[in-house]
């Protein structure tokens, strides 16, 4: 019989921070696939890669496992709304759920730097949304300030209801392979995500149901790139729209993630991301959104390097959905329009466009 999946925190609950009796706010998150993707495995010279697909989530991103706590916890706790900075997909996740919580949200995104797709989750959601005129990190100072001073719950990752949430992708990894991955390979903005794999990972060893960490390797953009820059960035700059930022607000939670994991961070170049969201279009069969191919574009650098990773298992989190950032599918590695032909309705001529022979 066909199993519904019951979102993660009823098939988490007891490996989760949250009262037997809080209201749950669920889209039915999590579950997602965890695709193998063998010419991925081939470049690198590993011996799997898997894909843990976060595009398939409610929202089209990770962000929904932490938001269905942080919301949850947030109707427990009576608010009546919540508010988070955003460089696109917190924002769709937080409407959402807020929408289906019956509360408000409300959405401070840098202007003119989050993609359509996005943007129009949080209008259909009804959120209220603010473009301040500033980058992430200054949307997510407005937005700490708000919350501190105004009745508007917080839903940002520094709400550790957010890591707890996003801690079950670790979990699932682990359950489906019945192991730890050698690496798990993350793309890093906020560094939210990495912070709560780590999390996830960290609690299966302590209750051995793993008998090692995987290394947490996590990639910026270049322009953006504060972890390899040791520092902050003050004008973070890249095409990757989701982890344009400069100051990560789990900055130490990264970096002890990375010291106990023995992992790493990497950048990666704007040309190297986008290359890497072809080839897992066209060689793998997912669809990514380009900030998301950060991970596998810096895995494939790690190995261009000289990283041997001969009988290696590793996953890579790809964090969103190709759909949400649609418009760079549509462009060649030159950047120029990618347009189908135009063609009539005659069967020989639509042939010959294609250049199929005659049988
Ligand atoms: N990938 C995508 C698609 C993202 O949207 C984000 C973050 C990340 C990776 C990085 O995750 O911040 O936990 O290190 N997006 C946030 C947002 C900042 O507002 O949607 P992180």
């Amino acid at each position: 019989m066909a199993h519904q999946w019951r979102g993660v925190i009823r098939e988490y609950f007891d490996r989760l921070d949250i009262e037997q009796d809080s209201p749950i706010i669920t889209l039915g998150e999590g579950g997602t696939p965890l695709v193998e993707a063998p010419r991925l495995a081939t470049l690198v010279g590993a011996e799997r890669v898997l894909l843990k697909v976060e595009g398939m989530n409610p929202t089209g991103s990770f962000k929904d496992r932490g938001m269905t706590m942080a919301v949850s916890k947030a109707i427990g706790h009576g608010a009546k709304a919540v508010i988070c900075a955003s460089t696109g997909n917190t924002s769709a996740s937080a409407a959402a759920y807020a929408a289906a919580a019956g509360i408000t949200s409300v959405v401070l995104v840098p202007d003119g730097k989050i993609a359509l797709g996005k943007l129009s989750q949080a209008v259909a959601h009804k959120a209220q949304i603010l473009q301040v005129r500033g980058n992430f990190d200054d949307c997510l100072d407005l937005a700490r300030d708000l919350a501190d001073n105004y009745p508007v719950h917080l839903v940002n990752s520094v709400n550790p209801d957010r890591i707890e949430g996003q801690k079950t992708g670790a979990f699932e990894v682990v359950d489906s392979l019945g192991f730890a991955p050698d690496m798990h390979v993350l793309p890093v903005g906020n560094a939210g995500n990495y912070s709560a794999y780590f999390k996830g990972y960290a609690e299966d060893l302590a209750e051995g149901r793993i008998k090692a960490l995987p290394q947490m390797w996590g990639f910026q953009a270049e322009g953006s790139a504060p972890f390899t820059m040791g520092g902050p960035v003050k004008n973070p700059e890249t095409i990757a729209t989701a982890i344009r930022i400069g100051n990560p607000a789990s900055w130490d939670l990264a970096q002890n993630a990375r010291s106990v994991s023995n992992g790493l961070f990497g950048a990666v170049s704007d040309k190297q991301i986008l290359w890497m969201h072809r080839f897992l279009s066209q060689e793998v069969g997912v669809f990514v959104e380009p900030s998301s191919a950060t991970g596998a574009a810096g895995l494939y650098k790690q190995s261009q390097q000289g990283a041997d990773l001969a009988g290696k298992t590793i996953v890579v989190t790809v964090t969103g959905h190709g759909l949400k950032d649609a418009l760079w599918a549509l462009k060649d590695e030159d950047g120029n329009e990618i347009a189908p032909t135009s063609v009539s309705t005659n069967a020989d001529e639509v042939a010959e466009s294609l250049g199929l022979v005659r049988k």
